[in-house]
């Protein structure tokens, strides 16, 4: 099962929810490997600090037109590949997509984020002429329910075409904190930040499930 985690604004957590994803799936027990996308490498060096004695996450870069192939191959000995997205207006956006079972879309709730939507849904609509379908899905980060501006995004979002899940992300320290540490929020010391990742898992999950048994 191959998670891309897309979106071609910079910034809005495409990894640190492929890494905390992927942290939350290890400790479930799968077999978890991250294709790190971007030429920044963020999640190479993440793999460098994480410690031999967490639940080990497979990661490896790919940047160029090779991403079907590596799916494919690691798919083989993983239950999980997810792949961390890059802003980059390059072909990789479009090979992403396609190489997608689902595709996550992190948003931050900010106007500037809804439009740039476009650029992201022209790629989506180019794969769809290669694949009849693609689950899609929204995840707003850095959301805060008490913010008439981010309960108006929600809004609008939830309008789209593609999914919005029920799972939100807040704004928390924990995220950039366990990020430099190699580690995702699940094994840090915030249980509300734990708590909010773990649901997150578990609706990807349910979504895995009703993709499998179609
Ligand atoms: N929920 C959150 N709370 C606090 N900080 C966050 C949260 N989500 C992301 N960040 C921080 O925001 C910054 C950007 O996040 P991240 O690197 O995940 O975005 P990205 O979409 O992968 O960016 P890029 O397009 O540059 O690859 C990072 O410093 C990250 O630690
Ligand atoms: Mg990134």
């Amino acid at each position: 099962m191959t998670i891309g985690v897309s979106n071609l604004k910079g910034g809005v957590g495409k990894t640190t929810i492929a890494q905390n994803l992927a942290v939350c799936l290890a400790h479930l027990e799968y077999k978890v490997c991250i294709i790190d996308t971007d030429t920044n490498q963020n999640s190479m060096e993440w793999f460098d600090a994480r410690s031999e004695d967490l639940p080990e996450i497979m990661v490896v870069s790919v940047t160029d037109k090779g991403l079907s192939k590596s799916v494919k191959k690691f798919s083989e000995t993983n239950d999980f590949i997810i792949i961390d997205g890059t802003p980059s207006l390059t072909d990789i956006a479009t090979r992403i997509i396609l190489a997608s079972d689902i595709l996550l879309i992190p948003m931050l709730p900010s106007a500037h984020d809804f439009r740039t939507l476009k650029l992201f849904f022209a790629r989506y609509e180019q794969a769809l002429e290669f694949r009849d379908t693609i689950p899609a899905y929204f995840i707003l980060n850095q959301y805060n329910d008490r913010v008439k501006l981010d309960r108006e995004i929600h809004g609008l979002l939830a309008e789209q075409d593609a999914g919005l899940l029920k799972t939100t992300l807040k704004k928390r320290v924990v995220y950039k904190s366990a990020a430099v540490d190699g580690m995702g929020a699940y094994e840090y010391d915030d249980p509300k930040a734990k708590k909010e990742m773990f649901e997150l898992t578990k609706e990807v999950l349910e979504l895995v499930e009703n993709i499998t048994a179609q």
